[in-house]
């Protein structure tokens, strides 16, 4: 069974136990400040089980999307290290809300795992908690399991969601992935090794844990359960590691295609097919890359698969070409996935921009500090100069440590850290200190409304925080004039750049913000000297501000066509006016239709030909409402307002400080260049107007030129083209499956005249050509047919892999086992599987060795008795 039956499988068991099946919610809880991320099916249903909110159904089951890194669950470190441990997984689950209690939740998961999946209840163990002699009857009086498969455990079956919440003593059942693999059952001393496994934890929710740690009964017994897709895929498909399942070998695939490192079992490779599921569905679920909270974890995640792909030689951007190899995988089952997969990529794609830049130069760093080190230590100074100079999370750096056996000072670096805030809080180690506790009392005339250019005195010169009397070549710091043509940033529109001159001295300005009334100009000189008292002219980067300006104007058009298109509920959330490009987020709860993006884009660009006059009052606050100015909700404005009204009629009304075009038509054209969704219940578009509308527009024309030229056609007739051969790679795909089918079936009727009498036992072991995994089984159940009864050993090579596949007909299980005589085979190949008595498959790494293996299966045959 593959990953994706299973899933259905499960929820199609549950549906057939009256349980209503529920869609997985988001990975950024709703409402729910006590968790960072979703880490369990049963998050969605929290309040359900609190009682504070009713469903019209008792029983639910679901696929949960699940994210532990971070927070009370947190897999981050292990990820790598061990065969099962992920950031992001999937949680198979089914709840009961006062509905059933013990007796069905363990009625149904057995009759889950030994009926319809079939697993041998002798591979199976069970625990329950120290007290609960209820749950442990029902297992061992009425399941009949085995009192030799079961033990009674404390802290580890007494689950609960958080510090707080619901909880309740568990029962979990493992698999026993065999005697062969190290560990002990659940309980003994070497519980944690890979041999015992837990695939399912069957919570009996029943309390509500308070701050003050008291357990407050529920209203009624609950059942919260959750199965790792993951593993219990790894169980099904005989393979002992999830990063073996048919959904990691496709992300590895690729991850090895995209890294160039072909070998799929390295770490490396684990590393980033995790990764790039949880922050893909991180970022479709709306969390951004950041420096704080949810953000700054999915930014360590992100950094850490990055620098494992750098580890594998590859310093080229990869990670985000991932993300479509994970829609194939994965978009049915999350629709919401493959919707959001353009904005997934150009956010993977921009952190990887950003981090890429210091990447190598950190490791470069990082190496130098490992060579000169003395003992076992990495020092947390080390670890503050790769944080705070080259974006190196420290687990980042961790990491790098534990792969080369090393430990790293954590408290040195919170140390480092706490330095750090202390200086900046002292106000002296950056050049351009723009921190809250810098005090201007200057007032700076703004006149960039109407010039570009001006003359104004030196009224204060800065440097490191500190007020000073003047500037030299090569100093950064900030400048305030009495006047300025140089917007400050505010309102979403970024600031002036440009220079300020007097003779041969010149002051390059990098920015222009705003402290209390005054202008701050921060930059560095490039020449010469800047005192107070001085007169310079200030000229602003002309181009630029125009830019700016275009951008600003259409923002304001554009939020009025969103107003007319989508309705009056469009309220401004957040905008930003660059010179290459504005954006602009807004409520609205679903996505903007292609018709309405065409719409909005028409409304503008009308408004831009129509090429009227865009005209400035200032009037107060009062009047300015009166007469419909949009103005900011929980925005607060001075006294006296400036009203901007442009486009035909006054078609736009807006409260506005920032700076604009004179005329509509001097934007030039406005091209819409993404739509996405920026929060929940928040869209974003991103648009580009005047030359960076051309540029853009050139763009696309050259990617479908392109297109066009790859499949041979005009652009015109591109599209069709690629639909039909998309069409036809499906038909031969269909027809190569097919094939393969046919030669592996057609070869099995010669298959059998190799059998061979053993003891008066049919044998029969061979390799099939051109078979994959898949078409053996397919042969092992015809030949099972044909021979009625036998022993049968079916291998394939793929080039340097074996698949292999052992059956024994019923009548003879109770003799040979075909999970036995697979491992015989398979540890001769360099290999192992498992499965049960009657079919068994698995895999090897050493194809040299499999007409040797073959044909040690006569004697172990005969070696039976
Ligand atoms: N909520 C339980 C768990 O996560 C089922 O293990």
């Amino acid at each position: 069974m593959n990953s994706a039956e299973l899933r259905q499988a499960f929820l199609d068991y549950f549906a057939s136990q009256g349980h209503t099946k529920v869609a997985s919610s988001s990975l950024v809880p709703h409402d729910d400040p006590t968790l960072l991320f979703t880490n369990a099916g049963m998050n969605q249903f929290k309040d359900v089980f609190l009682g504070r909110e009713k469903r019209d159904y008792t029983r639910a089951t679901s696929s949960q999307r699940c994210v532990r890194a971070g927070g009370k669950h947190n897999d981050l470190e292990n990820v790598g290290y061990t065969a099962r441990h992920h950031t992001f997984f999937e949680m198979l689950g089914n709840f009961s809300f006062g509905d059933y209690f013990k007796r069905e939740a363990i009625k149904f998961a057995w009759e889950f795992l030994t009926g319809t999946l079939g697993l041998p209840e002798e591979r199976l163990w069970v625990t329950v908690h120290v007290s609960d002699d209820e749950a442990a009857d029902i297992w061992l009086k009425e399941m009949g399991v085995s009192a030799e498969r079961f033990s009674r455990l404390d802290e580890d079956n007494f689950w609960q969601m958080g510090d707080t919440g619901p909880c309740g003593p568990c029962s979990e059942i493992f698999y026993d992935h065999g005697a062969d693999v190290p560990g002990g059952p659940p309980g003994s001393e070497n519980d944690d090794l890979d041999r015992y496994i837990e695939i399912w934890n069957l919570v009996f929710m029943q309390f509500d844990r308070q701050e003050d740690g008291e357990l407050k009964p529920l209203p009624k017994p609950s059942v919260d359960t959750g199965m790792g897709l993951e593993r219990i895929a790894a169980v099904l498909q005989g393979v002992h590691s999830n990063y073996e399942i048919d959904l990691f070998q496709a992300l590895l695939k690729a991850a090895a295609k995209a890294t160039g490192c072909n070998d799929l079992e390295e770490k490396s490779l684990r590393v980033i097919a995790d990764h790039i599921r949880s922050s893909s569905f991180l970022i479709c679920d709306g969390v951004i890359p950041s420096n704080e909270g949810r953000g700054y974890v999915l930014r360590r995640i992100i950094r850490r698969a990055l620098r494992h792909g750098h580890k594998l030689g590859q310093d080229k951007l990869f990670f985000s070409t991932l993300v479509s190899a994970l829609v194939e995988q994965m978009g049915e089952a999350y629709p919401e996935l493959a919707r959001e997969q353009v904005r997934i990529e150009k956010a993977l794609l921009s952190e990887e921009e950003q981090f890429g830049r210091t990447l190598a130069a950190g490791m470069k760093v990082l190496e130098s500090a490992i060579e000169d080190m003395d003992g076992k230590v990495l020092s947390g100074d080390v670890l503050f100069t790769l944080y705070d100079t080259h974006g190196f999370p420290p687990d980042l750096t961790a990491d790098v440590a534990r792969e080369r056996d090393l430990d790293v000072d954590m408290a040195g670096f919170e140390k480092a850290m706490e330095a750090q805030r202390e200086r900046a809080r002292g106000a002296g180690s950056f050049a351009n200190d723009y921190s809250d506790r810098l005090s201007i009392d200057a007032i700076t005339d703004f006149s960039g409304y109407e010039k570009l250019a001006d003359e104004a005195e030196i009224v204060g010169l800065y440097r490191d925080g500190e007020a000073v009397d003047s500037l030299n070549a090569g100093e950064e710091g900030m400048v305030v004039l009495a006047s300025t043509p140089f917007y400050a940033e505010s309102g979403g529109q970024v600031g002036d750049t440009g220079f300020l001159v007097l003779g041969d001295s010149r002051f390059a300005v990098a920015d222009t913000r705003k402290r209390q009334a005054a202008h701050v100009h921060l930059g560095s000189v490039e020449s010469g000297t800047l005192k107070a008292g001085d007169k310079v002219a200030a000229y602003v980067d002309v181009e630029r501000r125009k830019a700016i300006m275009r951008n600003h104007s259409a923002t304001h058009l554009m939020h009025a066509a969103l107003r007319d298109v989508l309705g009056d509920h469009v309220q401004q959330k957040g905008s930003l006016v660059a010179a290459d490009y504005l954006r602009f987020d807004f409520s609205h709860g679903e996505a903007v239709t292609e018709a309405q993006r065409e719409e909005i884009e028409t409304i503008v660009n009308r408004q831009i030909l129509a090429n009227t006059p865009v005209s400035t009052d200032l009037m107060d606050i009062d009047a300015a409402r009166e007469a419909g100015a949009m103005a900011l909700f929980g925005e607060k404005y001075d006294d006296q307002v400036r009203v901007l009204t442009m486009g035909s009629d006054g078609f736009s009304k807006e409260l506005c400080g920032g700076t604009h075009v004179s005329r509509t038509g001097d934007i030039g054209l406005f091209r819409i260049t993404l739509e996405a969704s920026a929060a929940a219940g928040v869209r974003r578009i991103e648009a580009v107007t005047g030359e960076n509308a051309l540029a853009a527009m050139r763009k696309q024309e050259r990617a479908l030129s392109d297109i066009a030229g790859t499949v041979k056609s005009t652009p015109d007739n591109a599209a069709e083209r690629v639909r039909n051969q998309a069409q036809k790679v499906r038909e031969l795909e269909k027809e190569i499956e097919r094939l393969k089918q046919k030669l592996a079936s057609g070869a099995g009727s010669d298959l059998s005249d190799a059998v061979q009498e053993i003891n008066g036992v049919k044998v029969l072991a061979t390799a099939v050509d051109g078979a994959d995994g898949k078409t053996l089984r397919v042969t092992m159940d015809k030949l099972k047919d044909k021979l009625g009864s036998a022993i049968i050993l079916l291998a394939a090579v793929e080039g340097d892999k074996v698949a292999l596949v052992a059956g024994v007909t019923k009548d003879l299980t109770s003799r040979f086992k075909a999970g036995d005589l697979l491992k015989h085979v398979a540890e001769q190949v360099d290999g192992r599987g498992g499965g049960r008595p009657d079919m068994a498959q698995g895999g090897g790494n050493n194809p040299a060795a499999l007409p040797g293996a073959l044909e040690s299966v006569k004697d172990w045959v005969a070696g039976q008795g």
